[in-house]
C-alpha cells in the first residue's frame, strides 16, 4: 500500500520563510516511508504546465535555513478554470501521482479543496504563509518570522522617531487580517495598531491623538494592517496630517521585505512537524485535511473549515496595546 504512493509536493501563494523546510520534511518523511516524491514547480501551475521534477533526498539538501522556496510558487489563473484542473489532473497521473501535500494560504486551500472534490485526489496541506490567516490553526509557516522581521524594522525606525520626534505610521502586510499589525505591535512596543477586524470599534488614532501623543512621549509609532477597511499608512497619515498640522508625520511601507529571510527556530520547527504530519496523514488514508497547531498539539483541519474568512484574533489584545504604551 505505502509503496503504491506518490506524493507530489507544491509550494503556492504568497511565499513565506519555512516553505523549504516544509518541502525538505514531506520529502524526507516520504522516502524514509519508502514512498516516491516529486516536487511539482510553480504551484499549480506546474500540474498544468507539466513541471514535475523526481525527487530525492538531495534535491532538500541545505534549504532548511533558506527563505522563499525552492519549488518557486505562483499564482495560476489556468487552475482557476475547469479545463485548467482537467489537465492538471491529467498531467499529475501521467507523472505516477496519487497524492498532493500543497504548502501555502488561503488561495491555495481554495484551490486545494475543488481539486480534491472534482478528481477525488487525496490532499494534505499545510499552512504557509506570513498573514496567519487560516481558520483551525493557532499559526501558520512563515509568520514569526515575517514578525520577527517587523519588529527589527519597527526598532530601527524607533531610532529616527525619537530622535526628531515624529509620529510614524508603518504599514504591514497581512492582506485583509490584523495578526502582522497587532502581534508585530505589541512586540516593538508601538502606541497603537489599525487593524481591519476592529476598524469600526473604539478609534485608537484619536484617543492617542487626543491625548497629546502621551505627555511622556514625543514620539509615536502607529502599525497599520493593509487593508482597504484600515485606509493604509499613507491614508491615515494624510488624514492625521491634516487634522493635526502640528505633528510631523512620516510613512513608512515595509512591504515584501516581509516576506524574506532565513527563517525562525519557530518556523522551522512548525514546517518540519507539520511537514511529517501531512505524509503521515496521507499514509492513514486521510485526505483533504490541513495540518493546523493547536495548543501545541498537531491536528488535521478539514479544508472546508480552514478557508472560512473569519479567524478570530484576540480583541483584547488590543487594550493590551493601550495599556502598555502610556
Ligand atoms: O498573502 C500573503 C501576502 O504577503 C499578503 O500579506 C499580501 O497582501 C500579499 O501576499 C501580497 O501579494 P503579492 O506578492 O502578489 O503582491
Amino acid at each position: 500500500m505505502n509503496k503504491k504512493l506518490c506524493i507530489g509536493v507544491l509550494t503556492s501563494g504568497g511565499d513565506a520563510p519555512g516553505m523549504n523546510a516544509a518541502i525538505r520534511a514531506v520529502t524526507r518523511t516520504a522516502i524514509y516511508n519508502g514512498i516516491e516524491v516529486k516536487g511539482i514547480m510553480r504551484g499549480y501551475k506546474g500540474l498544468v504546465f507539466n513541471e514535475i521534477i523526481p525527487f530525492k533526498t538531495e534535491n532538500v539538501s541545505n534549504i532548511i535555513q533558506r527563505g522563499g522556496t525552492i519549488l518557486k510558487t505562483a499564482r495560476c489563473d489556468e487552475f482557476r478554470t475547469p479545463e485548467g484542473r482537467k489537465t492538471a489532473y491529467d498531467n499529475m497521473v501521467a507523472a505516477g501521482i496519487n497524492a498532493l501535500v500543497v504548502i501555502g494560504g488561503d488561495g491555495s486551500m481554495t484551490g486545494a479543496y475543488q481539486f480534491a472534490r472534482e478528481f477525488d485526489v487525496p490532499i494534505a496541506a499545510m499552512p504557509g504563509t506570513i498573514d496567519n490567516d487560516l481558520y483551525g490553526t493557532d499559526t501558520t509557516i512563515g509568520y514569526d518570522t515575517a514578525l520577527n522581521t517587523i519588529m527589527d524594522a519597527v526598532d530601527k525606525i524607533r531610532d529616527t522617531a525619537t530622535s526628531h520626534e515624529r509620529l510614524f505610521f508603518i504599514e504591514v502586510m497581512g492582506r485583509s487580517a490584523g495578526f502582522l499589525a497587532l502581534n508585530g505591535a505589541i512586540a516593538s512596543g508601538a502606541e497603537a495598531a489599525i487593524i481591519p477586524e476592529m476598524y469600526t470599534e473604539a478609534d485608537q488614532l484619536d484617543e492617542l491623538i487626543s491625548n497629546g501623543m502621551r505627555k511622556s512621549k514625543n514620539s509615536s509609532i502607529v502599525l497599520v494592517a493593509e487593508s482597504e477597511l484600515t485606509g493604509g499608512a499613507m491614508g491615515l497619515a494624510k488624514r492625521v496630517q491634516e487634522e493635526y498640522p502640528q505633528y510631523d508625520v512620516r510613512v513608512s511601507i515595509l512591504g515584501h521585505l516581509q516576506r524574506g529571510g532565513s527563517p525562525t527556530a519557530s518556523d522551522r520547527i512548525l514546517a518540519s512537524r507539520m511537514g511529517e504530519a501531512a505524509v503521515n496523514a496521507l499514509l492513514d488514508g486521510q485526505r483533504n485535511v490541513m495540518i493546523g497547531i493547536q495548543n501545541g498539539n498537531l491536528v488535521n483541519v478539514p479544508f472546508s473549515k480552514a478557508i472560512r474568512d473569519d479567524k478570530p484574533i484576540d480583541r483584547s489584545l488590543m487594550n493590551m496595546v493601550k495599556i502598555l504604551s502610556i
